[in-house]
């Protein structure tokens, strides 16, 4: 069987009412759009998940990698997992402080080791020995003095948080990848769903998965993995996300989460029940589709 490949990426749900352009959100989600793309062909899913999630990082626009929030204490403490559908193996990385791309440090542990998660120093020493690239000392400790004189308590604080990629390739194989400095002025040591497998990210033979938000709210509903329930029951990713999310609006309540997903017919859809959650789509040979942007900032 040949799959159409597709690639998806989200830039966070949240109100987005911040000093952000509309023009960097397209720019980048664009770019990582293309890059992701470029990968799935040249390679597979999981690494155009890996790339597309990169790129993201990598924008300083978006709370992940170089745009990551300050913790409590003015520091950053970045979490991210990724994970191969078609094999049922994942890796992730919490409260890691050292690395420039904790998706890639995340990959490392996919790929080179035996274990899912690995937090905190033991993080960074391994991502110090493979010598990964180092997060700029001045990004690591981006003291925000109002960030940092409290703790972050109430949910329309949500301003945007969290990337994440979802992917399919031409052998029909399934990525999820995700990657976020958590939530802004969050107690030191705090980790929420986005390396959680089943919870920010998940992929299994049908079905990829991302998820953004309230990561305490995602963590105990295991979104991700309960998107993928509700596709053996539906058959259709939008269907699955929205009865998700319509869970999460009577247990939570709404200004909570978002969710990202593609399923192996290629479909893809987000649903998020947050003022804005930009996302967007690259489906092999056609043009990118960008949704979700704000319209007040
Ligand atoms: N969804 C990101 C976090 O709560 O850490």
């Amino acid at each position: 069987m040949k799959c159409l490949p597709v690639i998806a990426v989200h830039g966070g749900a949240g109100h987005w009412r911040t000093k952000k352009s509309l023009e960097g959100i397209l720019k980048y989600i664009e770019e990582s759009l293309t890059a992701g793309m470029e990968s799935i062909l040249e390679k597979n899913a999981v690494e155009g998940v890996l790339k597309a999630v990169m790129v993201l990082e990598d924008s300083g626009e978006f709370n992940a990698g170089l745009g990551s929030v300050p913790n409590i204490d003015g520091e950053i403490e970045m979490d991210a997992g990724i994970m191969d559908g078609s094999r049922g193996d994942a890796g992730a990385v919490a409260a890691v402080r050292y690395v420039k791309n904790p998706v890639l440090l995340a990959y490392y542990v996919l790929k080179n080791t035996n274990h899912v998660l690995i937090v905190g120093e033991g993080a960074d020493r391994l991502a110090e020995q493979l010598g990964l690239e180092k997060m700029p000392i001045r990004e690591r400790q981006r003291r925000d003095p109002v960030l940092s004189s409290r703790f972050w308590a109430r949910k329309e604080e949500l301003t945007g948080d969290t990337v994440g990629a979802v992917g399919i390739d031409s052998e029909c194989r399934l990525a999820a990848a995700s990657s976020t400095g958590g939530l802004a002025g969050k107690l030191k040591g705090r980790v929420g769903d986005t390396p959680i497998p089943g919870a920010g990210f998940y992929a299994d033979e049908n079905v990829a998965v991302v998820a953004t938000g309230i990561g305490e709210v995602i963590t105990l509903g295991a979104l991700s993995r309960r998107v993928a329930e509700a596709w053996q029951a539906t058959k259709r990713i939008e269907i699955a996300l929205r009865l998700v999310l319509n869970e999460v609006n009577v247990r939570y309540g709404e200004n909570t989460v978002g969710l990202l997903g593609v399923d192996i017919y290629g479909n893809v859809h987000a649903e998020y029940n947050t003022e804005a959650m930009p996302w967007g789509y690259l489906r092999y040979g056609e043009n990118p589709v960008i949704k979700g942007l704000p319209t007040r900032m």
